[in-house]
């Protein structure tokens, strides 16, 4: 694809050696990112981060990767903030707004309504996520993270293996990361959900004619056996009739240390799109696991920053002017270290 001007909406638009692109991109402003140097090259460019759902990470990286390029954000973050709480339809929001900002990053809770906006507006538009739908941006992030992880265990992506676990049903992140996963070759793929919260037939449909094996658990330890990446996600309660009938499937599949030791490959990556449930009896991710070395849940999020600084460089046509507007960091910066 090319993708300068254009809206990021749905994985479905990129190909393998679009994802390459992107990822060397993403390399190159790695420096960037880690604060060793700064980049002016978007400076007075807008964007408007219009968060409608609640969010921490993908709000905040979005902002901050549109900062460390040297541009500006401006972020409503709640319906009844904007004019959508007066009856304004997405069509002249994305009027006006693309009047006002050079770039739009969207979530919005129905499916489908990031791209009824980025046909309304005149400026990209990029999915932020659109109810259990998609969630492109994670799902780079994902990828470029089990890319790197799996690299430095000297292995590559084609031929590898994951088992995805949790709330596959209503989980756009996972939806966006398994459609993503099929363009790469002979990928296993375990999805390993309590009875009820299966992947959408169309998503499994991707993976199956791509020739990728799929195979399907209700157990917990038996899905999660022999991968090299365990891809675990919440409960999206948000997205249930009831927190009662949310409150059927939470704590149901919980991984802990000794989970970990007595099923996974001792190398077994573990990777989650974040935020995990803290709450008692509800967590997916034991804090138990914080000290394993192989939790890559914050280098994940890191990655973040990175993949989603690219995607500006190449819609907005900064990348080879990056270096251009680049000079070293002159104030005190904390030491980066790989975090777990
Ligand atoms: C995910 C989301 O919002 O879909 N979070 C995120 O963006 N990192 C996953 C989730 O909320 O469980």
């Amino acid at each position: 694809m090319d993708f300068v001007g254009s809206h990021i909406i749905s994985v479905d638009q990129f190909d393998r050696g679009d994802i390459d692109r992107l990822f060397e991109v993403a390399d190159a402003l790695a420096p960037f990112a880690r604060r060793e140097r700064i980049t002016r090259v978007l400076q007075g460019a807008i964007l408007s981060n219009m968060f409608f759902e609640p969010s921490t990470r993908t709000r905040v990286s979005f902002g901050c990767a549109f900062n460390l390029l040297g541009g500006d954000v401006r972020e409503t973050t709640e319906v009844k903030s904007s004019a959508l709480a007066k009856g304004e339809s997405l069509h002249d929001t994305a009027r006006v707004l693309s009047g006002y900002s050079d770039v739009i990053v969207m979530r919005h809770p129905e499916e489908g309504s990031v791209a009824e906006f980025a046909t309304a507006s005149r400026v990209p538009v990029i999915n932020g996520g659109d109810g259990a739908n998609e969630h492109p941006s994670q799902a780079l992030l994902d990828l470029y993270t089990v890319r790197r992880e799996l690299r430095a265990r000297g292995r590559a992506i084609d031929g590898f293996r994951i088992a995805v676990v949790g709330d596959l049903r209503f989980g756009r992140a996972v939806h966006s990361l398994l459609k993503l996963l099929a363009l790469f070759d002979q990928v296993t793929v375990h999805l390993v959900s309590p009875p009820g919260l299966e992947t959408p037939d169309d998503v499994v449909a991707v993976l199956q004619d791509g020739g990728h094996a799929v195979e399907v658990y209700h157990d917990l330890g038996a899905g999660i056996h022999h991968v090299d990446i365990l891809y675990v996600t919440r409960t999206q309660e948000e997205r249930f009739a009831s927190p009662e009938e949310a409150d059927r499937y939470r704590g149901l599949f919980r991984v802990n240390q000794a989970i970990y030791t007595e099923n996974c490959e001792p190398n077994t990556v573990i990777m989650h799109p974040l935020p995990r449930d803290s709450r008692a009896q509800a967590q997916e991710l034991d804090d138990d696991l914080n000290t394993n070395p192989n939790l890559a849940i914050f280098r994940q999020t890191d990655n973040g920053v990175v993949v989603r600084m690219a995607l500006f460089a190449m819609v907005l046509d900064v990348v080879d002017q990056v270096q251009d507007h680049a000079r070293p960091v002159t104030w005190y910066t904390a030491k980066r270290t790989p975090s777990g």
